[in-house]
């Protein structure tokens, strides 16, 4: 049976715990030169229905240091762009590649894709959800406090598709999290239903002071995800007051860390001073995309 990583939740928190240790294995042994070419002959198609710096890259290079092959694939460049079916597609690129990542506009592509692909998908953003950041994510919080369990995060802005995730996160890592958005902006009441069932602590707030103060993790993201323009003009505006200030961060833990998938929008949902401030771990974030998709690669596409 194939596996595919189309949500967080497609890992249970055992697998999840394993797939972080593995990726600190791989980040060491990079640090050592280390080559390896467990996906020696193996091909990872790649297509990217929206614009990405981290994701293509991180997969990109992360596919090639395992041995393997990345295959860059503009959608408007294929037969997708002129109507071929995404059924029709899933079939014909199973019968030539190892496994293929999709960023989607929309969620249910990827559904589609996964349903009559005989091999895995994994999911390079959607609308809904981004697993392949959570990931990086959690990597780097386990590497500035040692544990997940209790940490108290703060979602500070618009309730996306990185929030998303970060909820379906929390019953399988023991996280506190607290999102802080304004009425209308706010995290989907279907992903907090069913984090919550299994057990995930989530508390919601329109004040981002509420959510900051004593936090371990101030995290954001862009007020305007790819997608979203069309109503730029009143996210700005409801979500102006929702910024990883210097103001902010005084109210979180001593040790507080601040958290950003990037690209970041300096002035909106977080300003130039903390983005560059000693206690930003953006870069780590970034780096770490690198490892833990090297681990997800190694897990769904390498030997049994
Ligand atoms: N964080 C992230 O996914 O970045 P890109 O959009 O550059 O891939
Ligand atoms: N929420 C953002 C994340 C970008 C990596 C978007 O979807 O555009």
């Amino acid at each position: 049976m194939k596996k595919d990583f189309l949500s967080i939740s497609d890992l249970d928190g055992k697998e999840l715990a394993n797939l972080l240790e593995h990726a600190r294995t791989l980040k060491k042994e990079r640090k050592r030169g280390e080559i390896r070419e467990d996906l020696k002959g193996k091909v990872l198609a790649m297509i990217f229905e929206k614009a990405s710096t981290r994701t293509r890259i991180s997969f990109e290079v992360g596919m090639t240091e395992l041995g393997g092959t990345p295959l860059f694939l503009n959608p408007r460049d294929m037969q997708l762009g002129r109507g071929e079916e995404i059924r029709d597609t899933a079939r014909v690129m199973s019968r030539y590649v190892a496994g293929v990542m999709i960023r989607a506009n929309r969620h249910q592509t990827l559904e589609e894709f996964s349903q009559y692909a005989s091999i895995p998908v994994i999911n390079g953003l959607s609308d809904r959800e981004h697993p392949c950041q959570i990931l990086a994510d959690l990597m780097t919080v386990q590497e500035r406090f040692g544990h997940l369990a209790g940490r108290k995060i703060a979602w500070i802005g618009d309730g996306n598709n990185v929030c998303n995730s970060w909820i379906l996160v929390a019953p399988l890592t023991g996280i506190d999290l607290c999102i802080a958005a304004p009425g209308g902006y706010g995290p989907s009441d279907t992903f907090l239903d069913i984090a919550r069932k299994q057990g995930g602590t989530i508390r919601v707030t329109e004040s981002p002071k509420d959510a900051a103060r004593g936090a371990d993790v101030l995290y954001t993201d862009v007020w305007v995800s790819m997608g979203d323009e069309k109503d730029r003009a009143s996210r700005v505006e409801r979500l102006k007051d929702y910024s990883i200030t210097e103001d902010l961060l005084k109210i979180a833990s001593p040790q507080a860390i601040v958290m950003h998938c990037l690209p970041a929008h300096r002035g909106e949902e977080i300003t130039d001073e903390v983005l560059e401030s000693s206690r930003s771990v953006v870069w780590d974030q970034a780096e770490n995309r690198l490892h833990t998709q090297k681990a997800l690669l190694l897990q769904l596409l390498g030997k049994k």
